[in-house]
């Protein structure tokens, strides 16, 4: 069986690196760098390993591509490409638009088309099979499905294999054809009544920990006010064995999902009269977080942070990771230097951002931990500054939220 993985991402490499154990992967990207150096066995994300690429490129079942012909006889077709936000924050499905024109242009024969990018409801029933169809001079009767991806990059105790995987065809055989595919590699398959149903539970996901998450951050200031821990009252709280569920405040949130995929949810629900005002709220309150942390930061250090060197620790969006999307870091710092601050950064893992480089950690007059990798020492965090304010909960001795 022949499986052709539109984006090598996160989300596409993943796959391709799980797929290629069991089926000949053609992985298509329109960047001709990423594809240069994943066929010289270089992967570029956390997950999978340069080692596992090397060893199915020898093994003649992984080869990444730009050519759209390369997929032509493809028996499944994946997308997995970005859906991010417009300038004016509203779901943007450019990416997927050109995913469905390569498909349609090269795709010969009818096949299993199955989205794994994350959108809202009727994306793949409205959007992706009438713009197949579109560009498909054949008029071809693919099988459609849905199966968003729920990967978490960086993580070790949940990957495709054991994470369950939801899954719904827009047809019967569809369905079945996609459970054929994921029994492959992933052990807890779940499917749905509807496509529609898999695409708004991926995006509700997303959209529990955003809304959880801005409750926490916003229980952290008022925790503040009233003199108390928040940490030690979150502990305290989460001995309570059901009907709770901990999250931790931070200096906002990052990444491509959770800033993302709820503002999805919202665009949907109000396009349909509905509304979306956690949703709405829950985003403004992770976006003042940055403010917050820099106000603390201020009031901490004479009410003025005009001329004083700030190193931020940490500009990758969680930890381990070098991913940088929508990081929480860049509001942080922009308040930062909104007053007057010299700001650097150090983070070893990302290297460089921005046009900057990873700053050494020591030297400043005020240090800002917004992601603690595992290997940045709490000590060297710790002496790189007179004064440190850590906004991850890992830095003991520090001042924090
Ligand atoms: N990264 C995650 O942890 C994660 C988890 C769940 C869901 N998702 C969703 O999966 C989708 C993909 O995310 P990702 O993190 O893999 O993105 P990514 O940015 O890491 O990768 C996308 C890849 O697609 C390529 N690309 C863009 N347009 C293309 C096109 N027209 N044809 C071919 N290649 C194209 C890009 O060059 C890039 O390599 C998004 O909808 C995202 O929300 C991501």
């Amino acid at each position: 069986m022949k499986l052709a993985i539109i984006g090598q991402g996160y989300v596409g490499l993943t796959i391709s690196a799980f797929a290629g154990e069991t089926c000949e992967v053609v992985g298509f990207d329109n960047s001709p760098r990423l594809v240069d150096q994943l066929n010289k066995g270089k992967s570029h994300i956390e997950g999978v390993e340069s080692l596992q690429l090397k060893k199915l490129i020898k093994l003649g079942t992984y080869r990444a591509t730009t050519e759209g012909s390369d997929i032509s006889d493809a028996d499944i077709v994946v997308i997995a490409v970005p859906t991010p936000l417009s300038n004016n924050r509203k779901p943007d499905l450019g990416f997927i638009e050109a995913a469905c024109k390569t498909i349609g242009e090269n795709v010969k024969k009818p096949v299993l088309v199955i989205n794994e990018s994350t959108s809202f409801p009727g994306t793949l029933r409205n959007y992706i099979k009438p713009a197949i169809e579109r560009y498909s001079q054949n008029k071809i009767e693919h099988l459609y499905a849905i199966s968003p991806e729920r990967v978490d990059p960086g993580r070790s105790d949940f990957n495709q294999k054991n994470t369950p995987r939801l899954y719904s065809g827009l047809t019967p055989q569809a369905s079945e054809k996609t459970k054929a595919f994921y029994s492959r590699f992933c052990d807890n398959l779940v499917e749905v009544s509807s496509p529609e149903v898999a695409e708004a539970a991926k995006l509700f996901e997303n959209t529990f920990r955003q809304v959880n998450i801005a409750l926490v951050n916003e229980f952290a200031q008022i925790a503040h006010s009233l003199g108390i821990s928040v940490y030690e009252t979150l502990d305290a709280a989460n001995t309570k064995p059901y009907g709770f569920m901990k999250f931790t405040p931070s200096a906002g949130v990052g990444g491509h999902c959770i800033p993302v995929d709820p503002t999805y949810l919202a665009a949907v629900a109000e396009e349909h009269g509905a509304p979306a005002t956690f949703i709405r709220r829950a985003n403004e309150v992770n976006l003042e977080m940055s403010k917050y942390v820099v106000d603390r930061v201020e009031a901490d250090n004479g009410d003025s942070l005009a001329g004083k060197s700030v190193l931020v620790v940490g500009v990758a969006y969680k930890p381990n990771v070098a991913d940088v999307r929508e990081t929480a870091t860049e509001l942080v710092i922009e308040h930062l230097r909104q007053r007057g601050a010299v700001v650097s950064w150090h983070d070893e893992i990302v290297g460089s951002w921005n046009g900057e480089n990873s700053a050494p950690l020591s030297g400043a007059d005020i240090t800002v931990v917004v992601t603690k990798h595992d290997d940045v020492k709490v000590q060297d965090i710790l002496g790189s500054a007179p004064y440190v304010f850590d906004t991850t909960g890992k830095v003991p001795g520090a001042k924090g939220l």
